[in-house]
C-alpha cells in the first residue's frame, strides 16, 4: 500500500475527487494516488474553493450529492478553470443527467459502481486532453507574442504612427487596407492586427491574389460544392469560410480581376456568400485586411479597380513608408536580424564594421526590409570571419571596388579616360536615383540638371530603373 507520508510530487497531475461519501473518496484515492496527486472535497462549496485555489487537471464529480445540483457545480468549475476536465460520477438512475452534462462541458461520465480499469482509462484520456489544450494555449500565446506589435522593429516617427494605428484598430472589426512597397512589412502588420485583436485564437487566413490564376481565385475564396465542375469530386471550403470568426488577409488585392472584385465586395458587405455550384447562402463573421503595393486609388481612377470596393476597403488605411524614408530604423533592424539569423542558423552572432553600418544606412534598399533581412542572413551564413566588412558585401551593391580597378586600367593605358568618367557619372546618378526613390525629376534637381538631360544620360549609360525592370541595385540571389 502507498505510504501516506509520501511527499507530494508537485509535478504530478492533480485530481480532485468530489463526493459526499467518504468511502468513495477513499477508494478513488487508492486507485489514483500512485500516478497522480489526489485531493478531496466532500461538498460542492469545498469543491469550488479547491478548484479556485489548486486548479486541478481533472475533477471526478459526484452528480448527485444531497442538496446540490451537479450540473450547476459543473458549470461553476468550468467557468473557474476552462481547461480543467470534469468526469461525472453517477448512479445508473442518473445516467441521463450525466449524459446531458456532456453537453454542458463535462468531459465524460462513469456509472457507479465503477470498473477500476475503465475509470483509469477515462482519467488518462482526460489528462491527455488537458495536456493538449494547455500546449495549444501556450503555442497560441507564443505565436501572439511573435506577431505582437512589440516584435515589429522601428523607432522612426512613421513606424511609431503605424504602431499607434495598429493598437487603435486591432480591437475593432473595421476593414483595414495596408499599402506600401514590396518588403515593407505589410503582412507582418496584418498579423500584428490579428494577434492584437480578440480574434487572436481564431484563424488568420491568407489569400495571395497575385499567386492565383483568375480561374482559381473564386473557388479558392468561396469554395465549391461537389460536382460544381468536372474534377470537383468533393466539396471544398473556401478561404472565406475557413476564416470564419477570424481574419481574412487578402494580399496583393490589386491583382484581383474586376469580376471577382464584385463578388468579393458583396461577400464582405453582406457577410454571406455561396459556394460555387451551390445555392445555400453561407453566413460568416470575418474581419478583412487587404494589402497592396499598387496605388489602388489611382487604379480606381483608371477603371482597373472597382471604386466601390476601394472605398469599402479603405475605411482604415495604413501606409508603410519605404525603408529609405525612415533611415533611423536601419541600425535597429540590422541589430535585430544579425541576432535573429545567428539564432536561426545556430551560429555565432556576427559584428558589422562601422563602415558597413554607414553604408547600409545610406543605401536605398529598393527591396526594403525583406532585402535587408535576406542580406543579413546571407552575410551571417557566408562570412567566414567574425566581423562583416565592406568587402564582404555583394559586388552589385557597391560599385567602388569596380571603380578602383577601372582607375588602374586608365592609368596603365588599357582603357580610355572616358570610361572612368562615365563610371563616375553613372555612380552619382544611381546614388541620386536611390536617394529619391527613383524619382527622376527629384534626382535631376538633386544633380542640378534637367529631367530631360538626366533621362538622356540614364539611357546613354544604360542605367536600369527598377520601375521599369528588376532593379540594377537589387541583390543578385
Ligand atoms: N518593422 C519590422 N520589424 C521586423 N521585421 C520586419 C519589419 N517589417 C518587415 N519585417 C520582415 O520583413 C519581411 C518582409 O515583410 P512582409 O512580408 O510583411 O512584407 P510585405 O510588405 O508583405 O512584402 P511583399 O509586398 O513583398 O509581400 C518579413 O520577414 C518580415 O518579418
Ligand atoms: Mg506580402
Amino acid at each position: 500500500m502507498q505510504s501516506t507520508d509520501k511527499k507530494a510530487d508537485m509535478s504530478q497531475p492533480l485530481i480532485l475527487v468530489v463526493d459526499d461519501e467518504a468511502g468513495v473518496r477513499q477508494s478513488l484515492q487508492l486507485v489514483f494516488n500512485k500516478s497522480y496527486r489526489v485531493i478531496e472535497a466532500p461538498t460542492a462549496d469545498d469543491a469550488i474553493q479547491k478548484v479556485a485555489d489548486e486548479a486541478p487537471d481533472v475533477v471526478l464529480l459526484d452528480i448527485m450529492m444531497p442538496g446540490t445540483d451537479g450540473l450547476a457545480v459543473l458549470k461553476q468549475i468550468k467557468s473557474l478553470s476552462a481547461d480543467c476536465q470534469v468526469i461525472m460520477l453517477t448512479g445508473l438512475n442518473t445516467a441521463r443527467t450525466a449524459f446531458a452534462a456532456k453537453g454542458t462541458g463535462a468531459f465524460d461520465y462513469v456509472t457507479k459502481p465503477f470498473d477500476v480499469e475503465e475509470l483509469r482509462l477515462r482519467v488518462e484520456h482526460a489528462m491527455e486532453k488537458v495536456q493538449l489544450s494547455r500546449e495549444l494555449e501556450r503555442l497560441k500565446e507564443e505565436v501572439g507574442r511573435k506577431y505582437g506589435v512589440d516584435h515589429v522593429i522601428g523607432k522612426s516617427k512613421q513606424i511609431i504612427d503605424v504602431f499607434k494605428a495598429v493598437s487603435m484598430v486591432a480591437a475593432k472589426k473595421s476593414t483595414v487596407l495596408i499599402t506600401g512597397e514590396s518588403g515593407t512589412g505589410k503582412e507582418l502588420i496584418a498579423r500584428a492586427i490579428h494577434y492584437n485583436s480578440d480574434r487572436r485564437s481564431k484563424p488568420f487566413v491568407v489569400v495571395n491574389c497575385a499567386a492565383l490564376p483568375d480561374t482559381l481565385i473564386e473557388s479558392e475564396l468561396f469554395g465549391y460544392e461537389r460536382g460544381a465542375f468536372t474534377n470537383a469530386s468533393q466539396k471544398k471550403l473556401g478561404r472565406f469560410e475557413l476564416a470564419h470568426s477570424g481574419t481574412l488577409f487578402l494580399d496583393e488585392i490589386g491583382e484581383l480581376n474586376l469580376g471577382t472584385q464584385a463578388k468579393f465586395l458583396r461577400a464582405i458587405e453582406q457577410e454571406t456568400f455561396t459556394r460555387l455550384g451551390g445555392t445555400d447562402e453561407i453566413k460568416v463573421d470575418v474581419r478583412v485586411i487587404a494589402a497592396s503595393n499598387r496605388d489602388l486609388e489611382q487604379m480606381a481612377k483608371a477603371a482597373e479597380f472597382r471604386p466601390d470596393l476601394f472605398y469599402r476597403l479603405n475605411v482604415v488605411s495604413l501606409f508603410l513608408p519605404p525603408l529609405r524614408e525612415r533611415r533611423e530604423d536601419i541600425a535597429l533592424l540590422l541589430d535585430h536580424f544579425v541576432r535573429l539569423k545567428a539564432q536561426e542558423h545556430s551560429i555565432a552572432v556576427k559584428n558589422l564594421s562601422p563602415e558597413v553600418v554607414d553604408f547600409f544606412t545610406s543605401y536605398a534598399w529598393p527591396g526594403n526590409i525583406r532585402e535587408l533581412e535576406n542580406l543579413v542572413e546571407r552575410l551571417t551564413i557566408l562570412t567566414p570571419h567574425e566581423t562583416i566588412l565592406l568587402r564582404d558585401l555583394p559586388l552589385g551593391m557597391r560599385s567602388t571596388d569596380q571603380t578602383a580597378t577601372l582607375k588602374e586600367d586608365v592609368l596603365n593605358g588599357s582603357r580610355p579616360l572616358s570610361d572612368a568618367v562615365d563610371e563616375f557619372e553613372r555612380e552619382l546618378i544611381v546614388k541620386a536615383l536611390q536617394r529619391t526613390g527613383f524619382n527622376q525629376t527629384k534626382a535631376a534637381s538633386l544633380l542640378g540638371t534637367s529631367r530631360r538631360i538626366l533621362k538622356y544620360r540614364i539611357e546613354k549609360l544604360k542605367i536600369n530603373d527598377p520601375n521599369d525592370s528588376e532593379a540594377e541595385v537589387k541583390l543578385s540571389t
